[in-house]
């Protein structure tokens, strides 16, 4: 027998060897319960307070000796924010959207988001969504931005996908920015 040939079949069986220890038989026969996963469509609104009272969003760390803003290269954010239902801060809460936000191009044009969606609604209570990836816009009139998620927990296990996020309302005598964002994922919570 050629030798490439028989490396072909030893890959063949690795992979086949893999494809048992992750799924059983059953599962192997139902794609989108094991291999594929579930797919997920959810629309949230991030309810952000730049000022007062309900304050979400502060400044953390910046460049010696330059302000720390939106558009300052080296300023790094920690938010905290509801994630509510619908576009009003008062409309439901779902869970907690928490991370940073680095203005990491030098013009400070582009930034870097690494943050979780933590929810408490009762369908997804306790499970998570992990978001890393740049060009997280937090300031008005910036086009849509795409921010990949990298991960999850419980009913978001092996969680991959996308989120598209805009800023869809700004009252500035609330300090109230509200970004909208629709995620798709695909995940596998059998394991759950
Ligand atoms: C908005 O933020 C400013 C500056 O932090 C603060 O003085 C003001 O009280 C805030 N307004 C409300 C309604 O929270
Ligand atoms: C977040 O939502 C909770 C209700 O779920 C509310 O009590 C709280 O005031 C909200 N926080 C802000 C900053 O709006
Ligand atoms: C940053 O973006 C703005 C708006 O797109 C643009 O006008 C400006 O030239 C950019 N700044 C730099 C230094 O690229
Ligand atoms: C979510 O889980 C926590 C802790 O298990 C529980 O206290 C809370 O009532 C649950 N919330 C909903 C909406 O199911
Ligand atoms: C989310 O999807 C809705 C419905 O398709 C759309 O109207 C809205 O503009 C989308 N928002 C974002 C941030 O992509
Ligand atoms: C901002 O919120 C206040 C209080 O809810 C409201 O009276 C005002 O019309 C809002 N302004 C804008 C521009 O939406």
């Amino acid at each position: 027998m050629a030798k490439g040939s028989a490396l072909a079949s030893i890959q063949i069986s690795l992979v086949l060897l893999l494809a048992i220890f992750v799924c059983s038989e059953a599962d192997l026969l139902d794609p989108y319960y094991c291999c594929r996963g579930k797919e997920t469509k959810i629309t949230v609104y991030l309810q952000l307070f730049t000022g007062g009272p309900k304050t979400t969003s502060v400044a953390v760390a910046g460049a010696p000796g330059r302000p720390r803003t939106l558009s300052e290269f080296g300023t790094i954010f920690v938010n905290d924010a509801n994630m509510t239902e619908g576009i009003s801060y008062r409309s439901p809460t779902i869970g907690r959207a928490q991370g940073l936000y680095i203005v990491s191009a030098r013009n400070g044009n582009s930034s870097q988001g690494i943050f979780s969606f933590i929810f408490s609604n009762s369908q997804y209570n306790g499970s998570t969504l992990e978001f890393q990836g740049p060009g997280f816009i937090l300031q008005t009139g910036g086009p849509t931005s795409e921010i990949p998620v990298i991960g999850g927990t419980k009913k978001f296990r092996l969680a991959r996908g996308y989120g598209l996020f805009k800023i869809v309302r700004q009252n500035l005598s609330l300090n109230n920015t509200v970004i909208m964002g629709n995620i798709t994922v695909v995940s596998n919570n059998k394991f759950e």
